[in-house]
C-alpha cells in the first residue's frame, strides 16, 4: 500500500496555517516536528479533566493519574523496545537526558579516562562531556573526520582506546541527515569495554528503537521531534546501571525515607525523578508513542527517502547551490545547502519571507561547521506529513531569490 499523506496531513492542523494566499511551507521538522492531533487531544483531555499529582494523592484521580502516567512509561518501553519499564525515566528531553548521565558518572571515571565522540554530535551531546571531563580530569577524544565520508566505522575503532570510558554518538546528524553506524559503533565501545550513550533524538520518528538488539547503555531522545509536546522526553538506562548510578536531582519523589541527618532513596526509575513531573508530557509522549508503533516505518521511511533524494538531485543540478551530503547506509529527510556568495541566514531569511519556514546557521554543530570549514548551512528538513508540491514550492522560491545574490 502506497503511503498515505494526504490522510496523515488531516491530523496536522498546523499545516493549514496560512502565509498569505497560500499554507506555510514547514519544512524545519529536524528542529521540532508538528503536533499529532491525537497527541494534543490527550494533553488537553489531561489537562481539563484529569489533572492531578501522581505516586501520592490519597484520592481516585491521583489514582488514575498515577496508572496513566505509569502506563505511558510502559509504551515508552515498547516503543524502544527496553526490557523493563522501570528501566524508563522521564525528562524534559534529549539534552536532559545526557545531562543526567553526565552528571551521574562523575564518580564513575577518574583522571586520564576518556570519553569518545563523533564529529557528528549535537552541542547538547558535547557540552555535558566536557563538564564531566572538567570534574574529573577524563579527556575528550573525538573520532576523525573525513571531508567526503563524513566518519567510518574504522576512524571510530580507531579512536577507541582500552582507557575509553564511555562513547556517546547520535544516530543521525541532525546537520545532514545521514546516519552513523550505531550497531557496530556500540559493538566496538562494548569490546573495549565501554559504555554507549545514543541520541536517539533524529532517529525515534525515523526508524523502530530497539535497544535490547542495540544493547546500548544509554538511549535518549525529545517528544518535540515526535509530535508531542515541547519539556518531554526519555532516557532509557540499563537496569544494572539504574541501580548502581547515583541520583541526578534529588527532593521529593525520589526518596524511601527521609531524616535531617540522612536519606534513602527510592527504586529506579523513581530515583531519577525528583519532584512533581511532566505527567501532561508524559502522557502525551505515550500517545505519540503509540502512534508511531502504528506507523509502517519502512513506507513511511521510503515516502521521505525518496524526497529527499528528489529534492537533492534538483539542488545538486544548479551551479550556485553546493548541497551538503555524506555518504551513509540511511538518511533522515534532512537536506543541507549553502548559496555560493550568500551566508545561509540571509538565505533562511528570504526563504521566511515567501512562508518557507527553515533552519539557518550551525544547527548547535558549531564542531561540526568548524570541520567542513562553514558558518553553517540552509537545512530543509522533510517530515512524513511533507508533499511533493512543498519542495516544488521551495525550488521555485529558491529560483525566485536568485537574483538577491
Ligand atoms: N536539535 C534541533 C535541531 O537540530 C533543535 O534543530
Amino acid at each position: 500500500m502506497a503511503f498515505d499523506v494526504t490522510n496523515l496531513r488531516k491530523k496536522f492542523p498546523q499545516l493549514e496555517k496560512t502565509f498569505g494566499p497560500r499554507p506555510l511551507v514547514y519544512l524545519d521538522n529536524a528542529a521540532s516536528s508538528l503536533k499529532h492531533s491525537d497527541v494534543t487531544d490527550r494533553l488537553n483531555t489531561y489537562n481539563r479533566f484529569e489533572t492531578s499529582n501522581v505516586h501520592r494523592g490519597a484520592h481516585l484521580t491521583s489514582r488514575q493519574g498515577t496508572e496513566s502516567y505509569e502506563g505511558a512509561r510502559q509504551k515508552i518501553q515498547s516503543f524502544i523496545n527496553a526490557e523493563k519499564s522501570e528501566e524508563i525515566v522521564f525528562t524534559r528531553g534529549t539534552t536532559e537526558g545526557i545531562n543526567l548521565v553526565a552528571s551521574c558518572l562523575e564518580d564513575t571515571l577518574q583522571e586520564g579516562d576518556e570519553i569518545l565522540l563523533t564529529p557528528f554530535e549535537h552541542h547538547s551531546n558535547i557540552v555535558p562531556w566536557q563538564q564531566l571531563a572538567q570534574k574529573t580530569k577524563a579527556v575528550i577524544k573525538v573520532a576523525e573526520f573525513d571531508r567526503k565520508q563524513g566518519m567510518t566505522l574504522d576512524a571510530f575503532e580507531k579512536a577507541l582506546t582500552d582507557k575509553t570510558k564511555i562513547a556517546a554518538f547520535t544516530y543521525y546528524s541532525n546537520s545532514f541527515g545521514n546516519r552513523l553506524p550505531v550497531e557496530k559503533m556500540v559493538e566496538k565501545a562494548r569490546s573495549k569495554g565501554a559504555m554507549t550513550l545514543v541520541d536517539a533524538a533524529q532517529a525515534v520518528i525515523t526508524e523502530r528503537m530497539n535497544v535490547k538488539s542495540l544493547n546500548c547503555d544509554f538511549l535518549v531522545f525529545s517528544g518535540h521531534k515526535m509530535y508531542a509536546p515541547y519539556g518531554i522526553g526519555a532516557l532509557y538506562m540499563k537496569e544494572s546501571l539504574m541501580e548502581s548510578l547515583p541520583p541526578y536531582q534529588t527532593g521529593g519523589s525520589m526518596i524511601d525515607r527521609v531524616q535531617f541527618t540522612e536519606t534513602s532513596f527510592a527504586k529506579p526509575p523513581q530515583k531519577f525523578e525528583a519532584g512533581t513531573p511532566n505527567i501532561a508530557g508524559a502522557i502525551a509522549l505515550g500517545t505519540a508513542a503509540d502512534l508511531l508503533m502504528k506507523t509502517d516505518f519502512k513506507e513511511q521511511h521510503q515516502y521521505v527517502s525518496g524526497l529527499r533524494k528528489a529534492l537533492l538531485e534538483r539542488l545538486s543540478l544548479e551551479n550556485h547551490i553546493k548541497v551538503y551530503n555524506f555518504p551513509s547506509d540511511d538518511y533522515t529527510g534532512v537536506v543541507s545547502f549553502n548559496v555560493q556568495g550568500a551566508h545561509c541566514s540571509d538565505v533562511g531569511t528570504l526563504l521566511d519571507k515567501y512562508g518557507v519556514a527553515v533552519r539557518a546557521g550551525h544547527h548547535c554543530t558549531q564542531p561540526l561547521m568548524d570541520l567542513i570549514g562553514i558558518p553553517g548551512t540552509v537545512r530543509a528538513s522533510i517530515a512524513p506529513y511533507n508533499t511533493e508540491e512543498e519542495l516544488s514550492f521551495l525550488l521555485g522560491t529558491m529560483e525566485k531569490i536568485k537574483e538577491f545574490f
